[in-house]
């Protein structure tokens, strides 16, 4: 069976539980997170050859965001974005230089939100909802003991540090530590009893056994690998892999591991049913995160999906990702909760464009549209440019476009905002010095506020990190929407990507070009694709939009002191034994 390659992910912080804040019932919070879903990838943003019916029903019932940007076009980064609304930067959850790794490898690691970051989870906990989790998670906070939401179902679980007892059980030093100190001892008795046997010899051969037998075996189960895509992924062998990084937890209790691939996408929504079915009379509302593991590499799919698209195993990993939100939709129907629930979908960012199967070379990534880039490539739009659709029956218009730039870190105050609840200092008072970087969209979502049209003062600008370095900003003035790049991604001859492979992808420090010394500036209103060559710099439009953005960004750089990334050094992100679950 094909081993499971998650690469972890963080979703949640960890928070007070107070008291309701005397709203009537507020609705009820469904997100539906997709992994790895391209813009191009769906019906309802112009894919014709693509069966999604279910996500299309969920635009033609709400509002379709064509504009919607991740923090991050990695997931690590921009889950926390999502969920906190604030810049991964904030919390040194974006890659470094130093050793380039973008995301948490691997469960057993420091990394993570820190405890006091706050999230949606938190926020909702706090005005007493019940909050739960399912699905592809879940990078556990530093100190975690408490898990945001309440429940959760997810792969790979939660990790609390090992006991001593454990470490000695499972160390790889262990057996080593063992000879070392039996070989002293026997050297011990066999000197006291005045043994023929030397002392050293004996020392000497147990460490023999040690360095030559014991230590290459573990050397050879941790780091061969019959299986180059998950060496070439996260550097240990598949079999440590399966051990370490592939289970599936309901709370605490071990369901499965190593998780089985085939039926996983089917069992994550039975999960979200019955936690629907459960919650549906209860007096107070629920936030449910499900989080699915497509369209994510590996690729799989139960049977009747195998071949349903025409695009291959990619294309049948959508149309089974449409179908649990189908099913999961459907209950919230069957249950009578469709008007009473917010639901949220988007994809924590862009087609992963290089990505194909090792052997067979068939493409197992996805499709941004006509918008240039994809995965990791922070400052190009096809890495950051999702889908986003938000609905509430007979609160938000149906059937509604709207293409103002938003952002995936503009959940938590549009939730608040729109189910009527305090804000988030309010809520949690200890949030307070946590600057927002996400903006409450409701009035845009309301369609109460016109951009481009009669309101035109409101300007926004945002940031697109790649890594730690900033590679592009963007502009809303109301009227445009301007992008000015410092890097641009290294595409190779004739393409928006970095090659070929499994795990290939532009890097955020190698494969750039820095244009700091002109930066590239496009008018996305005139010019959506960024197919023109960019606005000359010695027109008026390009020196005043400029100045505006690069002023902003000096003054956010002054102002903003920013941690050291937590993914800067391999302490950090290696297998660190003793935080695995
Ligand atoms: C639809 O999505 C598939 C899967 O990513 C892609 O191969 C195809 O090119 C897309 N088709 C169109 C018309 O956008
Ligand atoms: C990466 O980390 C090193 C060491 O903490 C730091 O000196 C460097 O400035 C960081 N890189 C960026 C781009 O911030
Ligand atoms: C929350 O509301 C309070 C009182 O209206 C206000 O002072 C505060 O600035 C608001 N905080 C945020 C993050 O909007």
């Amino acid at each position: 069976m094909k081993v499971v390659v998650w690469v972890l992910v963080l979703v949640m912080g960890v928070g007070v539980v107070v008291s309701s804040s005397g709203v009537d019932t507020p609705p009820n919070v469904l997100v539906l997170l997709a992994d790895d879903l391209g813009i191009g990838d769906l019906g309802c943003y112009g894919n014709t050859t693509i069966n999604t019916p279910n996500i299309d029903r969920l635009a033609s019932e709400g509002v379709r965001l064509t504009h919607h940007l991740a923090a991050s076009a990695m997931c690590t980064p921009s889950r926390a974005a999502l969920f906190t609304s604030r810049y991964p930067t904030r919390y040194g959850l974006e890659e470094n230089a130093t050793i380039q790794i973008p995301v948490i490898l691997h469960t057993a690691s420091p990394v993570g939100l820190p405890a006091d970051e706050v999230t949606l989870a938190t926020a909702l906990k706090a005005a007493d909802y019940t909050t739960a989790l399912v699905g592809r998670v879940q990078g556990p906070s530093t100190t975690a003991s408490s898990p945001s939401t309440e429940s959760h179902y997810s792969l790979p679980g939660v990790r609390r540090p090992w006991s001593l007892l454990q470490v000695l059980i499972h160390s790889p030093q262990v057996p080593g530590l063992v000879c070392v100190v039996g070989s002293v001892v026997w050297s011990l008795v066999m000197g006291y009893r005045k043994n023929i046997l030397s002392t050293t010899s004996v020392l000497t051969l147990l460490l023999f056994i040690h360095v030559a037998v014991l230590a290459p075996i573990w050397f050879t189960l941790a780091h061969s690998s019959l299986d180059p895509f998950v060496h070439e992924a996260i550097g240990i062998s598949s079999w440590l892999h399966t051990r370490v990084n592939s289970h599936l937890f309901r709370d605490d209790a071990l369901v499965e591991r190593p998780i089985r691939l085939e039926g996983l996408t089917q069992q994550l929504v039975d999960e979200s049913r019955a936690f629907l079915t459960a919650h549906a009379h209860d007096h107070k509302p629920f936030f449910l995160v499900h989080s699915f593991a497509h369209v994510h590499v590996p690729m799989f799919s139960s049977q009747h999906m195998k071949g349903h698209s025409r695009h291959g195993r990619y294309g049948d990993n959508i149309e089974e990702l449409d179908e649990g939100v189908g099913a999961i939709l459907d209950t919230l129907r069957e249950l009578g909760l469709e008007d009473n629930t917010l639901v949220y979908f988007t994809s924590d960012h862009g087609g992963h464009l290089e990505a194909v199967e090792p052997g067979t070379m068939e493409r197992i990534g996805g499709h941004n549209g006509r918008f240039k880039g994809g995965k990791r490539q922070g400052g190009s739009e096809g890495g950051i440019r999702v889908p986003g659709l938000y609905r509430w029956p007979g609160i938000l218009p149906t059937g509604v476009t709207v293409d103002v730039p938003t952002s995936l870190m503009d959940l938590m105050p549009t939730v608040l905002s729109l189910t009527g609840l305090p804000n988030i200092t309010q809520l949690v008072p200890h949030s307070a010095d946590k600057e927002l970087d996400g903006v409450d969209i409701s009035e845009v979502l309301l369609q109460k506020e016109v951009y481009g049209g009669k309101t035109t003062d409101r300007r926004r600008i945002f940031m697109h990190h790649c890594g730690q370095d900033i590679h592009a900003l963007r502009l809303h003035t109301g009227e445009h929407v301007y992008k000015l790049y410092l890097y641009k991604a290294r595409w190779h001859e004739g393409s928006t990507q970095c090659g070929w492979g499994a795990y290939k992808s532009c890097t955020c420090f190698d494969d750039v070009i820095d244009v700091r010394k002109e930066p590239q500036l496009y008018d996305l209103t005139r010019d959506p694709y960024e197919d023109n060559p960019p606005i000359s710099p010695d027109t008026p439009e390009y020196q005043t939009v400029t100045e505006e953005l690069l002023g902003y960004l000096q003054k956010w750089r002054a102002r903003i002191h920013l941690p050291p990334s937590q993914l800067s050094t391999m302490e950090n992100v290696k297998w660190n034994m003793w935080y695995q679950p």
